[in-house]
């Protein structure tokens, strides 16, 4: 508004000082003289006051569009990084203080819990406005401040269900859950996030995969996977870049690429599946070791269709 002001007293005084004399000297100066005895000059203000001023309020328009985004951008800028800044000092004050007293700065997610404690339960606060909702913080795995949003270990849980339960979650967060894709996807949204997969074999054999950039879109987006820079012993090959900017599908709400079918109905679980790709980590629980395309496969660790003991997925803020 400020600077929309300011163009309005701008434009008046520019198109008043110009039209009286300069404007008017120098359209005289360039025409030559018998064109210029018949030329209507009122007319010929009139007409450049009108040009001026169109293109000042083009002009000012674009300043202040800009100026408001510049504006949104500090504002956004300044929230996070002083919500750091006052954690970074909380952290130090706990540190050197007693380790024991438990600061009352909410905290926006699992890196934000301190002291750092065990592995377990935690009320996150993403929105400082909002009630906050319990998480199951890893702080042990390498270097800690995981958010895990899945977790298989013994088939308690049934993981073939609906697209509201997905989206909401469900199971134990203690044992075996799907932590809801709003949650993810509000979580992820909020500055960058690295993603890791811990999984297990039934003779106790471990691999992981990790992903230096991931975040989940939000419902518009029917929860679109963003997933890139692999490493880790899984393999990539078959991995998650196939599922890569798809959208989320469950057996009620089929988003994949395959034009035969639903790919969860197919796969018996929920993903973000293409067509419908190697990985099926929300796929039904088998004991055992069993060889089958509806469990929890990651192809390409087994270059076949082994159905794992455990999953583990969980994401973390990366600075
Ligand atoms: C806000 O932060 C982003 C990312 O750190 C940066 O690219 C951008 O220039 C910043 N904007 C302003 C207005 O400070
Ligand atoms: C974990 O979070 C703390 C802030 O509480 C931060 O200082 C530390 O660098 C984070 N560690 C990792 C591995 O992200
Ligand atoms: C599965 O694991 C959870 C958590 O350890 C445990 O509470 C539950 O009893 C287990 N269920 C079975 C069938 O083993
Ligand atoms: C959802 O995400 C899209 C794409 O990032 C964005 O344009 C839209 O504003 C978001 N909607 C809500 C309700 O946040
Ligand atoms: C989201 O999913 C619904 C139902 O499958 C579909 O109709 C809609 O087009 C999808 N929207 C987007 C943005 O992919
Ligand atoms: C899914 O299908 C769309 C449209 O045919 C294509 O652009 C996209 O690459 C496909 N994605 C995958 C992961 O196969």
């Amino acid at each position: 508004m400020l600077i929309y002001g300011f163009a309005l007293f701008w434009l008046t005084s520019v198109t008043t000082v110009e039209t009286n004399s300069d404007v008017e000297v120098r359209l005289l100066d360039n025409q030559n003289a018998p064109l210029m005895a018949s030329f209507d000059m009122s007319k010929a203000n009139d007409r450049v006051k009108q040009f001026v001023s169109d293109a000042i309020e083009a002009k000012m328009k674009g300043i202040e569009k800009n100026f408001n985004q510049q504006i949104e951008n500090i504002e956004r800028n300044f929230t996070v990084y002083f919500t750091d800044y006052l954690h970074g000092i909380a952290d130090k004050i706990v540190k050197e203080n007693d380790k024991t007293k438990v600061t009352k700065l909410k905290p926006r997610g699992c890196e934000d819990i301190i002291p750092k404690r065990n592995n377990g339960i935690y009320t996150i606060f993403p929105n400082s406005n909002d009630n906050g909702f319990e998480v199951y913080c890893d702080f042990e795995t390498d270097n800690g401040n995981w958010t895990v949003f899945q977790r298989r270990i013994n088939g308690t849980t049934d993981f073939f269900r609906g697209w509201e339960e997905y989206e909401n979650g469900f199971g134990n967060l203690k044992a075996e859950f799907w932590l809801g894709n709003r949650k993810i996807s509000e979580l992820t949204s909020i500055g960058k996030h690295e993603l890791r997969i811990d999984l297990t074999d039934f003779d106790g054999k471990t691999g992981f995969a990790k992903y230096s950039t991931f975040s989940v879109g939000n419902g518009s987006t029917n929860y679109t996977l963003t997933v890139d820079g692999y490493s880790g012993n899984l393999g990539n090959t078959f991995g998650l870049y196939l599922n890569n900017g798809m959208s989320f599908t469950t057996k009620d709400r089929d988003n994949d690429n395959w034009s035969s079918g639903n790919c969860a109905n197919y796969r018996n679980g929920a993903w973000w599946y293409a067509q419908c790709g190697y990985v099926n980590l929300n796929g039904r629980y088998l004991q055992g070791g069993q060889i089958d395309s509806n469990g929890i496969n990651w192809y390409h660790w087994k270059t076949s269709w082994y159905s794992m003991k455990s999953s583990v997925m969980m994401f973390r803020k990366v600075h």
